[in-house]
């Protein structure tokens, strides 16, 4: 019997990566019963409104994910992607919702559609620095005088590298989304784009909201599946997930 290993190299794969990838180092994710959507409002600290109202505010929120993400180490879900992208070369593409940088401490390159945790941008220049500072009690300021803010996309706020994504995901024979609840716009509408034209799996303890996209669905913690999805040691996942 054929497994997945077997055959994922002659596929073009596209990878999509959401909280859930994080979770078992110890990022919390942002629904659910501990998610960091629970104790905060998205639109006092995820949106350029919330920015415009209190800076302070949102620099004390992105501070304390600085503090939890700079202990966090990746886990054998993110070094599965990067021994898989080791493999494959151009012919995998890793596109993160993920702010963290747990992909690259793995050694993977991924393409961060929301932006990066540890980098600031200029308001006015508009640069962007590498920024692994706390910033609670001030805000930053750029040398040309601006106010720096996180590098993150908010909502309401465009997604990077869209047309590179939309590319990819136009070229892949392959697409695997992986902790991700598959409700926040444009990540979740990736599937349904694909759908029909290349195989589809989903990887998380739960079902995704997307989820009547997805060829298969493989239920269990990224850390546990991917490892043996991408993996030589021929666990449980036989090529008929892909008929
Ligand atoms: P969510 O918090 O919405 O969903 C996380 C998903 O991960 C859930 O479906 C869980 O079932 C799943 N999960 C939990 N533990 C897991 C594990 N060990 N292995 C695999 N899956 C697991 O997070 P996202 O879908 O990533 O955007 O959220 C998307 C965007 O919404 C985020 O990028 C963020 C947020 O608002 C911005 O801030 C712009």
């Amino acid at each position: 019997m054929k497994h997945i290993a077997d055959i994922i190299e002659n596929h073009r794969v596209f990878i999509l990566t959401g909280a859930g990838v994080s979770a078992e180092s110890g990022i919390p994710t942002f629904r659910g019963f501990s998610g960091l959507w629970c104790n905060q409002r998205i639109e006092d600290v995820a949106s350029p409104e919330g920015w415009r109202k209190n800076p302070q505010l949102i620099w004390e929120f992105y501070s304390m994910r600085r503090k939890t993400a700079l202990s966090a180490k990746p886990n054998p879900a993110h070094f599965a992607i990067a021994g898989l992208l080791h493999r494959m070369g151009d012919r995998l593409f890793v596109c993160t919702q993920n702010v963290d940088d747990l992909h690259e401490q793995a050694g993977a390159h991924a393409v961060h559609m929301h932006g990066e945790l540890f980098k600031s941008r200029c308001e006015k220049c508009r640069r962007v620095f590498e920024d692994r500072e706390l910033h609670e009690y001030e805000i930053p300021l750029c040398d040309c005088g601006g106010r720096l803010r996180p590098h993150i996309v908010w909502f309401g706020e465009k997604t990077l590298e869209l047309d590179k994504i939309h590319r990819a995901l136009d070229q892949c024979t392959l697409f695997i989304a992986v902790g991700t609840s598959g409700i926040v716009e444009p990540a979740a509408s990736f599937v349904s784009r694909v759908a029909g034209r290349a195989w589809t799996i989903y990887v998380g303890p739960d079902d995704p909201a997307n989820d009547y996209y997805f060829t298969r669905k493989i239920a269990g913690k990224a850390g546990k599946v991917l490892p043996a999805l991408f993996g030589r040691s021929r666990l449980p996942f036989p090529a008929s997930c892909l008929e």
